[in-house]
């Protein structure tokens, strides 16, 4: 397998965080919001950041995949799992790792707005504009990445590398 190379630091992903998560903070102090992360990918950068954000909030799960093998799938979303918690009313932010068409987070916002939400946010902490394919609002994002192929902070090649600590990019060995 290539070797990983780090291009953006575990500290700096740590810094960054904490800045999402002070303006989260005050945007969402009083307001009990449900924090949906999208599996799997997600569950690492939602754990530091629900408890960098130290106001009570709610956090359930749901998983999409798309349809078909393969990196470049035919682009239909299908949810796997459901969220378990009534969204009617609720504060909802989408916690995600990577927006890289938009399809899985135009899916997931499209679907929840149809529960009647009191607000429906979009985090995430990585985005990779130059791949989009559908337009998606972010509200609150970390940081702008390039387009490689990147891995670790929950990110996953083949289900491999989630675990690295730092956001890593694919390089040939010499
Ligand atoms: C990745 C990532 C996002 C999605 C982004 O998840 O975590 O959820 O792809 O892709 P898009 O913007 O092109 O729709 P993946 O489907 O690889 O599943 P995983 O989170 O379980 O790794």
């Amino acid at each position: 397998m290539d070797k990983p190379k780090v291009v953006i630091t575990r500290e700096e992903i740590a810094n960054k965080v904490a800045e999402l998560a002070t303006q989260l903070r005050k945007d969402y102090r009083g307001k009990n919001p449900l924090l949906i992360g999208i599996l799997k990918g997600s569950f690492v950068f939602l754990s530091d950041l629900m408890r960098s954000m130290n106001i009570p909030v709610e956090v359930d799960f749901v998983r999409l995949s798309s349809y078909g093998a393969g990196t470049e799938s035919s682009g239909k979303i299908k949810l796997v799992k459901d969220v378990e918690t009534p969204i009617r009313g609720r504060h909802v932010l989408v916690v995600e790792d990577i927006i890289d068409r938009g399809l899985t987070v135009r899916f997931l916002l499209d679907y929840l707005s149809f529960r009647e939400p009191a607000s429906l946010k979009l985090c995430a902490l990585f985005n990779k504009p130059s791949r989009r394919k559908v337009e998606v609002p972010i509200d609150y994002v970390g940081f702008t990445v390039p387009d490689a192929f990147v891995v670790g902070y929950g990110l996953d090649l083949n289900e491999k590398l989630r675990y690295l600590p730092d956001l890593c990019v694919l390089e040939e060995q010499k």
